[in-house]
């Protein structure tokens, strides 16, 4: 029997990866989860769980160790952004007690979540993104014959602090903001998030493409996986610019006629995981084997278009 740590267990992923390898019957496995919060709904859909320190606590990472040396766990797949860097970072001493991942290296991560360095790679690339813009360049912008803006926290996730700009008194309060932001052309088109998996440094074998048909609150409620043949090419030369290796999530723009790159993400996708699973592409099963050393078929790769997901709330009870 394997023994499987997923943290984070408060995360709509880390509850996508829990239900992915228990509907899997492959592998024998037991799930430990843990989370900061004792409330965290997905410590109860492990089979074990225990209450970690926060990730900015100095502990953290000690304190995973210890968990996972006493318990015999040898895999460990790390959910939250923060969480996948510090564990990045402290590798070898995960290497070293036997605790296996899957995850980019702690250069490749930094690339990927500031916003700044991940412009800059996808500039080398000659991909399209939306055009950034100088402070500087912005002090006359002209909202009338310009498009709108876009402005968003070069360190940001889930959408924190990022919000459209259509006129110049909200211009001029992002201009004289001190924090790090980004100000790029606004772009209305339709977004796809694409689910990848590199086994090896660089090399996408899933390309799962979806759109979002419906969102509520940021969240997408119900969506649709596409043909990955457009993505292909894109996929291949970001994760190779990148060096991602095991999961992450691409997301573009798409309009009539171009794909516009907008960020990569080092790790699981919170709202579509469950759609590419239920399309074919187990990626947290494909994670597991891949670190178990296991076969993986051409078949296991790949994930089949116009799948439909629709998303509902569900309750846990606890009797406390
Ligand atoms: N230039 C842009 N024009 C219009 N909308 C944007 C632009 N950049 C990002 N967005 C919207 O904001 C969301 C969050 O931006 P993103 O770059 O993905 O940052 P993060 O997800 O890390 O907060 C995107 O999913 C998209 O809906
Ligand atoms: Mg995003």
């Amino acid at each position: 029997m394997i023994k499987v740590l997923i943290t984070s267990a408060g995360t709509a992923s880390a509850i996508s990866v829990i239900k992915a390898l228990k509907r899997q019957k492959e592998i024998d496995v037991f799930l430990f989860a843990t989370d900061m919060n004792k409330l965290a709904p997905g410590l109860f859909f492990a089979d074990e769980y225990f209450i970690s320190p926060p990730i900015t606590s100095s502990e953290y990472v000690n304190t995973i160790i210890e968990f996972c040396c006493k318990n015999q766990i040898t895999v460990l797949i790390p959910i939250f952004s923060k969480e996948i860097r510090v564990i990045a970072e402290s590798k070898d001493l995960f290497d070293k007690h036997n605790i296996r991942t899957l995850i980019p290296s702690y250069k490749s991560i930094l690339n990927c979540d500031d916003k700044n360095l991940m412009y800059r790679k996808a500039n080398n690339l000659q991909i399209k993104y939306p055009k950034i813009f100088l402070k500087s360049e912005l002090e006359e912008y002209d909202f009338k014959n310009s498009p709108a803006l876009f402005v968003k926290p070069v360190s940001g996730s889930s959408s924190k602090g990022s919000k459209k700009i259509d006129n110049i008194y909200d211009l001029s309060f992002v201009l004289t903001s001190t924090e790090d932001l980004i100000i790029q052309e606004f772009i209305d088109a339709e977004e796809v998030t694409v689910d990848v998996f590199c086994p090896t440094v660089g090399i996408p074998k899933v390309i799962s493409p979806r759109i979002r048909i419906e969102t509520k609150n940021g969240q997408s409620i119900k969506a649709m996986t596409l043909k990955k043949e457009p993505f292909i090419d894109l996929v291949y030369s970001i994760c190779n610019e990148f060096s991602i290796l095991g999961v992450s999530n691409i997301q573009f723009f798409k309009t009539d006629h171009d794909l516009i790159f907008i960020e990569i993400n080092p790790r699981f996708a919170a709202g579509g995981l469950m759609l590419t699973i239920e399309s074919g592409a187990n990626i947290p099963l494909l994670v597991l084997k891949k670190i178990l050393g296991m076969n993986i078929s051409e078949n296991e790769y790949q994930s089949k278009e116009d799948i439909i997901m629709l998303r509902y709330w569900e309750e846990i009870f606890i009797h406390a």
